[in-house]
């Protein structure tokens, strides 16, 4: 098979991983990709939201498979235009990437659903969610509408900071709608389930580490690492994510004419009262993606190949009887301001146990050195028999990396500790 992954961050790397090891896979091309990337695949300067260039791209060299990684191409209509050119496609359409793209809709979708969901109020003005949040009080989450790279949320546990995160999202560039949302209490998990509009198989739970600082401390990130499974994300728990908010939620998406295809993101809180939606991604976490792929024994390729040509219902899920964790390393900074070009040595070392895997994110290569090109820049993966090995052989190999500017949190997995 010739396949084109789009995106360039750890995920993509982890995808491009998990579809080089398939004896299915002819050629295998990203755009952009990074430095990771390119010792397994073609790296092209493709931008991966124009629509016209990824699928004039795909015809030229007959590609079998797209394989979207991150929300952008979704919302651009990547997914749409190359399924229109009757290429295969591992990705929703646009519209059923609204599930990501908008909260307000998956706040109204999971009401007509009933699947739970934190209790809420959707407003167009400033002064009418100043007006709710005065009526409620704190602490209140408050969101803003559309795609906001991780940066649209503030758990406001303050009247002030619920105010003035209210005026920063009208002055900001999401603009236009802000939901007010009740805050959850409990742990948070990451599911993810991949269906072909008619088979939906549960794939595995993860949790991530969304604050830049040690103790979950600090403003929210991309992700700081991540393990999987999670402990908490227990069987009957799973059961009932698949029950009350999975399957009511995908059948409504069909019932609408606008089917859901791809892997669905279903970001959890795990309250006293059961599993409730947070948030949907119309693709797979970064890093947990790092930490699910690498525990898959099932071919992945030939996994988003039915998933893409609605033959899932063919395919069965083997995993290894292994846990697995990311550390994702960053630049100071992030994620605020960073620096980029700082040289990154150790590489070779750090992955030289079979058991670990050094996933690139922000890298890029110059002048035979890798360095450093983004805020989040690597995920060190490690395998072991439960967290704990997997954790100790994690921080093994990033202690291994020679990077001045880099960090990473120490204390990634310890809730599962
Ligand atoms: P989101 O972009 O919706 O995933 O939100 C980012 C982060 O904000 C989540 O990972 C949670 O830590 C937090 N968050 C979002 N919604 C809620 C909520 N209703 N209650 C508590 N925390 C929340
Ligand atoms: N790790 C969180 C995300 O991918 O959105």
């Amino acid at each position: 098979m010739r396949v084109l992954v789009l995106g360039g961050g750890g995920r993509e790397h982890a995808l491009c991983w998990s579809i080089s090891r398939s004896p299915l896979l002819k050629k295998l091309w990203c755009a952009p990709g990074n430095a990771g990337i390119s010792q397994i695949a073609e790296c092209l300067a493709l931008n991966p939201s124009t629509a016209g260039d990824v699928v004039d791209f795909c015809t030229r060299e007959s590609v079998d498979l797209l394989v979207i990684g991150p929300e952008a191409p979704l919302a651009a209509g990547v997914s749409d235009a190359a399924r229109d050119a009757g290429i295969a496609v591992f990705g929703p359409s646009r519209a059923a990437a609204m599930l990501e793209v908008s909260k307000a809709f998956t706040k109204e979708i999971c009401t007509a659903s009933g699947a739970p969901t934190a209790a809420y109020a959707t407003f167009d003005t400033p002064e009418g969610a100043k007006a709710y949040l005065t009526e409620c009080g704190a602490p209140m989450v408050v969101k803003a509408d559309g795609l906001a790279a991780g940066k649209g949320v503030v758990v406001a546990e303050t009247m002030a900071e619920g105010m003035d995160a209210i005026d920063r999202i009208f002055d900001g560039p999401g603009g236009g709608t802000v939901v007010l949302e009740e805050k959850l209490i409990g742990e948070e998990a990451s599911f993810f389930v991949l269906t072909d509009g008619k088979t939906i198989l549960p794939l595995a739970g993860a949790q991530d580490h969304k604050r830049v600082g040690e103790g979950d401390t600090g403003p929210n990130t991309g992700g700081m690492g991540a393990y999987s499974p999670a402990p908490a994300f227990t069987p009957p728990i799973e059961r009932r994510a698949m029950d009350e908010i999975v399957l009511p939620v995908l059948a409504e998406m069909t019932a609408r004419g606008t089917p859901y295809s791809g892997v669905l993101y279903v970001g959890l809180i795990l309250t006293e009262n059961g599993p409730k939606l947070i948030e949907f991604n119309a693709r797979f976490g970064d890093p947990e993606c790092q930490c699910i792929l690498p525990r898959l024994e099932t071919d992945f390729l030939a996994l988003v190949h039915a998933c893409a040509t609605g033959d899932l219902g063919t395919q069965t899920l083997a995993w290894k009887s292994a846990a697995c964790l990311t550390v994702v390393m960053a630049a100071q900074g992030y994620p605020g301001d960073y620096g980029k070009g700082d040289e990154i040595a150790g590489l070779d070392a750090a992955s030289a146990d079979p058991n670990t895997l050094v996933f690139h994110a922000g890298t890029a290569a110059r002048e035979g050195m890798i360095v450093s090109d983004g805020g989040r820049v690597l995920g060190i993966t490690a395998l072991g028999a439960d967290v704990a090995e997997a954790r100790a052989r994690a921080y093994d190999a990033a202690a291994k990396i020679r990077w001045d500017t880099g960090f990473f949190r120490s204390d990634i997995g310890w809730r599962a500790l």
